[in-house]
């Protein structure tokens, strides 16, 4: 059975969020994190991914790999459920 949440967790100052997102409720991952964690300056940049300050790192559960990738060009669908998404300290 197909689930209509996004199961993901967000990673940030040491503390996990576990979060279920509805299908379409964001456009990128950068606006997810910018409405679920207060960061300073997080979001508030070019969103087309030419600045860098939405850098996070996207982790699998099941392996080791992580990415680094610009949040504001990853879209919140299927392929970040399960997914943790670790977000630096300081912002750039
Ligand atoms: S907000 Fe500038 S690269 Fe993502």
């Amino acid at each position: 059975m197909e689930s209509n949440k996004i199961p993901l967790t967000l990673n940030y100052l040491g503390e996990s969020h576990r979060l279920q997102i509805v299908h379409g409720q964001y456009h990128s991952l950068m606006s997810l994190i910018a409405d679920y964690l207060a960061i300073p300056g997080f979001g508030l940049c070019c969103g087309m991914g030419s600045c860098g300050t939405c850098v996070v790192q996207i982790a699998s559960p099941y392996s080791q790999v992580k990415r680094n990738v610009m949040a504001c060009g990853i879209l919140v669908n299927d392929e970040l459920a399960n997914m943790v998404i670790l977000i630096p300290d300081k912002i750039y």
